[in-house]
């Protein structure tokens, strides 16, 4: 099977790519992979490196909003597995309008290419938070949309666009929604990364308001299995949600990455909560469970270890994109 992957210099997309060359997917080997990633400021041609030389695997730096660019891309592919996204909701907050050009249009974009050139399936990789906040239970995947912030509003415009694709034209789409993701290669303005080395480097952490908001983490191998089960054997128009990680409050996650670390609170610093910012994320997985058989298979301690560990020994990759989130910020 040959994969366009779109995004797939980011830390969700470079992991499945990973994976996927690498053989360690549910699917097994013998995947040969194009990456379409223009690398914004969150994409990184060095999260590649260790599959740069595969023989299955290309890169194509272009934009998933150039119709001409995405048009000579998509031809001979059997799959689109679409990640590219602008994904920081703090950026969403600043300035909305690359969210939705790349997020909605770029989408728009890749769904007439492969509608064009007949591509097999389109896998669509969306979020958790397009369903917005949920006080108790969690969500199944019928449950109203109803996003708070820039980034999940384009986020669930593109869902709706995939799902309509389907409905109209009959295209063979799948749609999933993940909860909070973490592991090695995650840019380091996302709240894991962002902790963890301004505390390596002696640092104060921003915790935001009272520290009260809950997430549930998912390791990204998982994250991609997930992906991986949906794209062979999901049913076409379906929407599946990935989840099963560990809920906590960013409290009790700041607890944890300071004991990782060696640190005492005192290296909190209180700031402003962020505008709009969700209460609580809660999935319901028993669909993907019942019909794929999706197992989250990295507990958090284990998957937490291993990525303090990697950031202390791999300073060569994130401190250079520190100083340039710093500079976009
Ligand atoms: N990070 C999470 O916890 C999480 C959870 C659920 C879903 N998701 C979704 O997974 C996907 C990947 O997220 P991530 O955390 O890896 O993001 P990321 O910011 O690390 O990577 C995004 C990638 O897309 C590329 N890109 C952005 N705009 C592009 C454009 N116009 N054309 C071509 N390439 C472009 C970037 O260069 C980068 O390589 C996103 O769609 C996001 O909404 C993320």
């Amino acid at each position: 099977m040959r994969i366009l992957v779109t995004g797939g210099a980011g830390f969700i997309g470079s992991q499945f790519v990973r994976a996927a060359l690498l053989g360690e997917l549910p699917s097994g080997p013998g995947t040969r992979v194009t990456v379409l990633d223009n690398l914004t400021y969150s994409g990184n041609r060095a999260n590649l490196a260790p599959v740069a030389d595969h023989e299955g695997y290309t890169f194509v730096q272009a934009d998933i909003r150039d119709a001409a660019a995405v048009d000579e891309v998509m031809p001979g592919h059997d799959a689109v597995v679409h990640f590219a996204a602008e994904s920081h909701v703090d950026r969403s907050i600043s300035d909305a309008s690359p969210f939705v050009t790349t997020n909605v249009l770029g989408t728009q974009v890749l769904l007439d290419a492969a509608l064009r050139h007949k591509v097999g399936r389109f896998a669509h990789v969306s979020t958790d938070e397009v369903y917005g906040s949920i006080t108790e239970g969690s969500w199944t995947e019928e449950w109203p949309l109803a996003p708070n912030s820039p980034y999940s509003a384009s986020k669930a415009a593109s869902d709706l666009m995939v799902l309509a694709y389907h409905r109209t034209h009959g295209m063979d789409v799948t749609v999933t929604r993940c909860s909070n993701n973490y592991g090695r290669y995650h840019f380091p303005e996302k709240m894991i990364p962002l902790f963890v080395t301004n505390l390596l480097d002696g640092r104060k952490v921003p915790l935001y308001g009272d520290g009260g908001n809950v997430r549930d983490w998912l390791h990204v191998s998982d994250h991609c299995r997930g992906i991986d089960l949906v794209l062979h054997r999901g049913r076409a128009g379906e929407v599946y949600n990935i989840g099963g990680g560990t809920e906590m409050t960013n409290r009790e996650l700041t607890e944890r990455l300071l004991a990782a670390c060696g640190a005492g609170w005192d290296r909190v610093e209180h700031v402003t909560d962020r505008k709009g910012h969700d209460l609580r994320y809660s999935l319901s997985i028993d669909k993907i469970r019942e019909e794929l058989g999706y197992e989250p298979l990295t507990g958090f301690d284990e998957g937490l270890a291993d990525t303090v560990a990697w950031y202390r020994d791999n300073r060569q990759w994130w401190e250079p994109l520190k100083e340039k989130a710093e500079l976009h910020a």
